[in-house]
């Protein structure tokens, strides 16, 4: 088969690479790409964002068998909805599934009719209601823009006059444009055992039919060590989650994932692809923090190395509707991904600083904001390169990744250097 990505970053090299070892696939691509995929796949210039551009680029080259769509952003705007109508097969859910992402308010409400564990919540398009609401709430709280917002549209607000501001920002001042016509107020939730509150990302292979969660990560959405600084797409993740246990696996599987599953179907909106879940371990059991509609970003570059089957496989029997006929395994040990970003970076930062990589071991350098300009590799983004290590726990895979770091510059580059050392007590 010959297979095409649609994505630019380090969670679209890390999908390729795994799709490079599967035994189904022949030819790769990647719509857009970067230096990285161009390593392993034709990267291919069209803006995937135009649904008519890709139905254009699909139906001039028949040779592609398979789509697959990562993003929000191609999601949400129904670019899978448009390659299916030209009869094109697809990983990804179609727009009326994507929504779970896409609106907050619609994952909310979701969850409060189908008794899925979450905050407490209200959604707001009004300016003083939500105002009233927030004062009569009180502090911490948070507030979250209802759309697409680049994972910045979430405030945590430790004072009433925080939230005052949070919400003026959102619905008055438009901060987040669109996505900030309606804001979902939420009550702050805790951790059973850290503050702030322990946090896992499971994600999951969905049919519509069965639900199959893959292995767990955690990721580290601030810019600094200690969890201090601006949040950002995610600094770096670690797999296995060190705080999972059997019982958690099942109390997420039946009160949380399934039920998920069946909801999206009882509102005739099945979702078919890969179903990302944001959870929080809390005093009252593990409750939903987000819903994304697809890989996570730095996640998949630490799940799918760990990944035994062939993914290609998966893949197809997702599109098929036959998941519950293959059997999923994992490799034993651990993985740790440590982004590496631009100076400055979520602010702003410079593009085109010349990379130099040295040896890295046995580590892997997937690639996320870079290109080749005049023959030299070169930043081209806020998240550069993500080094990827597997060992026989998490301390020894850590230990690689930075030793390979070491060895790895540009003019700015910054990380961070506690990538995999946090919910060590379990
Ligand atoms: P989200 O974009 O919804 O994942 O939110 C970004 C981050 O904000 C999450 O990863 C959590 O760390 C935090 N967060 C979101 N909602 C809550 C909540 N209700 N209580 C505590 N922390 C939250
Ligand atoms: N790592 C979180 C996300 O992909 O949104």
């Amino acid at each position: 088969m010959n297979v095409l990505v649609i994505g630019n970053g380090g969670r679209e090299h890390a999908i390729l690479l795994a799709l490079k070892k599967s035994k189904k696939v022949d030819k790769l691509y990647c719509m857009k790409g970067n230096a990285g995929t161009a390593e392993i796949a034709e990267n291919v210039n069209v803006d995937f964002m135009d649904a008519e551009a890709v139905k254009a680029f699909a139906l001039a080259n028949q040779q592609i068998d398979y789509y697959v769509v990562t993003p929000d952003d191609p999601l949400a705007a129904g670019i899978v909805d448009a390659l299916e109508s030209i009869g094109k097969r697809c990983f990804g859910p179609r727009k009326n599934a994507a929504i779970i992402e896409s609106s907050k308010a619609f994952a909310k409400d979701l969850m409060k009719k189908y008794s899925i564990p979450t905050a407490k919540s209200a959604t707001f398009d009004n300016y003083g209601d939500a105002l009233e609401y927030v004062r009569a709430q009180g502090a911490p709280i948070v507030l979250k823009a209802d759309g697409l917002a680049l994972g910045k549209g979430v405030l945590i607000c430790k004072t009433l006059k925080e939230a005052e501001e949070g919400l003026k920002e959102i619905m008055l001042d438009k901060t987040f444009g669109k996505a900030g016509e309606k804001v979902v107020v939420e009550e702050c939730m805790r951790g059973l055992k850290y503050d702030p509150g322990e946090e896992v990302s499971v994600l999951a292979f969905t049919d519509g039919k069965t639900i199959v969660p893959m292995i767990t990560a955690c990721d580290h959405k601030r810019a600094q060590d200690g969890d201090r600084g601006l949040n950002t797409g995610g600094m770096g993740t670690f797999s296995p989650c060190p705080f999972w246990t059997d019982e958690l696996a099942s109390e997420v599987l039946n009160n949380i994932m399934i039920p998920t599953m069946n909801a999206m179907n009882a509102e005739g909106r099945t979702f078919k692809g890969c179903l990302y879940f944001g959870l929080m371990r809390t005093p009252d059991g593990m409750k939903v923090v987000e819903y994304n509609s697809r890989f996570g970003d730095p996640e998949t570059q630490v799940v799918l190395p760990m990944l035994k089957t062939d993914l290609m496989e998966i893949f197809e029997a997702v599109t098929d509707e036959r998941l519950a006929d293959v059997d999923i395994e994992w490799e034993s040990g651990a993985c740790v991904c440590v982004v590496l970003a631009s100076g400055g970076y979520p602010l702003a930062y410079r593009k085109g600083e010349e990379i130099k990589i040295g040896d890295v071991g046995d580590c892997t350098v997937i690639h996320a904001g870079t290109a080749i300009k005049d023959g030299r590799l070169v930043t081209n983004g806020g998240r550069v390169l993500n080094v990827v290590a597997r060992g026989i726990d998490v301390e020894e895979a850590r230990k690689k990744a930075y030793a390979a770091v070491k060895n790895i510059g540009w003019k700015g580059m910054q990380y961070r250097t506690d990538i995999g050392v946090k919910y060590r007590e379990g």
